[in-house]
């Protein structure tokens, strides 16, 4: 106790040292200088620009609820059945789970190590990560993950696809899966050995009908161009444009809302007489020259009445392998389904290899 007591004395003297006696010891003051008057007070400098406001521009609690809300509704943030189907397997997470698309962007690779034990669905880190810079001429910098020229999968990666914008974060997912016989020439010797009803493009083939790629391109009285589209505008520009109210566009990526109305707010800035994305007929043009391959591919035994191939060895198939010529017209009949803008994404690439596929195959 006795110990404790003189410690805190000691403790306490050490203090009424340091704050009392040692500034005793300061030196005499200095004379004050020669002419001591003051100068006249400056006037105030304009106000500095406030350093990171133009951060608010998308982070603002409200902005995050309303892309919250959005994304619940998108078929990424709440997908379907495929999840559950396709998230979690080897050849499928790349593009349908949050940890296969991960591993994969990390990776390189199609497939995954091993199946996924939970698959979840995407969520805003599936597409975002960091800001590559904060300099506020260097924005919009939308803190994207993959916006990386798209090697695809159809071609076992001979080739790419290098879309504007943010519309590689896309084409990651939406391009077209490989099949037996990918990748097909035109007028080619080889035969292909359709044995699945699944044969063909998978759904996703936005990627490469906007950039007017990896088609099979049957010479005919149409020449291969793209539209206006191509080289100016990316996914976003349409999917998330935020014109048309807060139940369509923006992070829900649809064009049309639940409702059934058209975002045509995505086109009027250029197409100012548009009031339909069946603009010009577009759409029904297209639908046509579909329906016309599709019965014409029926009628060669190559597709079914359900829209799939028909496998060469079914009781209703053609009894032998597919020339190159028949797979690719059964391919592009399917992209240009599955792409399912009839004719938007790339009107002139979408017609021609259409309408040339169609005289290939009535003249067989
Ligand atoms: C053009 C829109 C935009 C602007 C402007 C913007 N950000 Fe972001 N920021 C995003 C997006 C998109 C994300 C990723 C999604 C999310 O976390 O909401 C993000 C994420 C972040 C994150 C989280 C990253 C992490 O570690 O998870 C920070 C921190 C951030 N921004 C800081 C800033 C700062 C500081 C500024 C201004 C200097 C700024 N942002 C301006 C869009 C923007
Ligand atoms: C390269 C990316 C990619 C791979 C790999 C992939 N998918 Fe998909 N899949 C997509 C995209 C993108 C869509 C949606 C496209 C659309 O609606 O236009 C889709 C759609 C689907 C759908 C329809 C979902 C619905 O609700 O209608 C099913 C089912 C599906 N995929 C199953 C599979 C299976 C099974 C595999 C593996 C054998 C697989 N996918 C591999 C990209 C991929
Ligand atoms: C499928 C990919 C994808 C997912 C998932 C996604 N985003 Fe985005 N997000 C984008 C893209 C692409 C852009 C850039 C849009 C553009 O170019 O106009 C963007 C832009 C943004 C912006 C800036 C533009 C704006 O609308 O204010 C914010 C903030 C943002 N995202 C937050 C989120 C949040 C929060 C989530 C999760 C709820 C999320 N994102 C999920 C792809 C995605
Ligand atoms: C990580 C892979 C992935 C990325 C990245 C991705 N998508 Fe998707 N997208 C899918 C899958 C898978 C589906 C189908 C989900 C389902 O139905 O289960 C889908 C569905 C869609 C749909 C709805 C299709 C329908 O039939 O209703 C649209 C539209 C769409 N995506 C546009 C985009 C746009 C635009 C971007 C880029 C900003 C993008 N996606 C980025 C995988 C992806
Ligand atoms: C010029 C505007 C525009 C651009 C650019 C665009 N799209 Fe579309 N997209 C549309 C329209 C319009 C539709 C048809 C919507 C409808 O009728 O339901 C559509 C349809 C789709 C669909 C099918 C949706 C469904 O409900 O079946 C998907 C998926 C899709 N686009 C993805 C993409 C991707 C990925 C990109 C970029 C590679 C892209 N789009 C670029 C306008 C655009
Ligand atoms: C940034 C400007 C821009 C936007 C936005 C835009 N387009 Fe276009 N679009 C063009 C240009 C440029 C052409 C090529 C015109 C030509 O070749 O004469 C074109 C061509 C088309 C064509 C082919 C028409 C024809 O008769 O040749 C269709 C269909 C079309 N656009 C529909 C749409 C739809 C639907 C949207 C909105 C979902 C849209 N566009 C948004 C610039 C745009």
């Amino acid at each position: 106790m006795k110990r404790i007591f003189s410690l805190l004395m000691l403790s306490a003297l050490a203090i009424f040292a340091v704050l009392v006696v040692l500034p005793g010891c300061e030196g005499p003051a200095g004379d004050p200088g020669a002419n001591g008057t003051a100068g006249i007070d400056g006037t105030d400098g304009t106000d500095g620009v406030d350093a990171n406001s133009f951060c608010i521009e998308c982070h603002t609690l409200a902005n995050k609820n309303t892309i919250k809300a959005q994304f619940t509704m998108s078929s990424h943030g709440s997908p379907g059945f495929a999840l559950g189907y396709a998230g979690a397997r080897g050849n499928c997470a790349k593009c349908h789970s949050h940890q296969g698309y991960l591993e994969t962007v990390m990776t390189g690779r199609d497939t995954i190590g091993n199946p996924i034990g939970i698959p979840t669905a995407f969520e805003c880190g599936t597409c975002h990560d960091f800001h590559s810079t904060l300099a506020e001429d260097e924005f919009p910098d939308y803190a994207l993950r993959n916006n990386e020229t798209v090697s695809l999968m159809y071609n076992d990666h001979a080739t790419t696809v290098n879309l504007p914008g943010s519309g590689n974060v896309c084409g990651y997912c939406h391009q077209p899966r490989p099949q037996d016989g990918f990748p097909l020439i035109p007028d080619g010797t080889d035969s292909i050995a359709v044995t699945s009803s699944h044969w063909g493009t998978h759904y996703g083939t936005q990627s490469i009908i906007m950039e007017g790629v990896e088609g099979f391109e049957v010479a005919g009285s149409m020449a291969y161009e793209n539209s206006g589209h191509t080289e100016t505008l990316d996914c976003a520009a349409c999917h998330m444009n935020k014109e048309g109210g807060e139940d369509v566009g923006g992070h829900t990526f649809n064009m049309v809302s639940p409702a059934e109305v058209e975002n045509i707010a995505a086109c009027t800035s250029c197409h100012s007489s548009l009031t339909s994305f069946d603009f010009n007929g577009v759409q029904t043009e297209i639908e046509g020259l579909i329906h016309h391959l599709d019965e014409l591919l029926m009628e060669h035994k190559l597709i079914d009445d359900t829209g799939h191939a028909i496998p060469y060895t079914a009781d209703n198939g053609l009894g032998r392998k597919f020339t190159s010529n028949e797979a690719g017209a059964v391919f592009n009949l399917l992209l240009m389904h599955y792409e399912g803008s009839h004719g938007v994404h790339n009107y002139k690439y979408t017609k021609a290899i259409l309408v040339n596929t169609i005289e290939m195959v009535e003249a067989w």
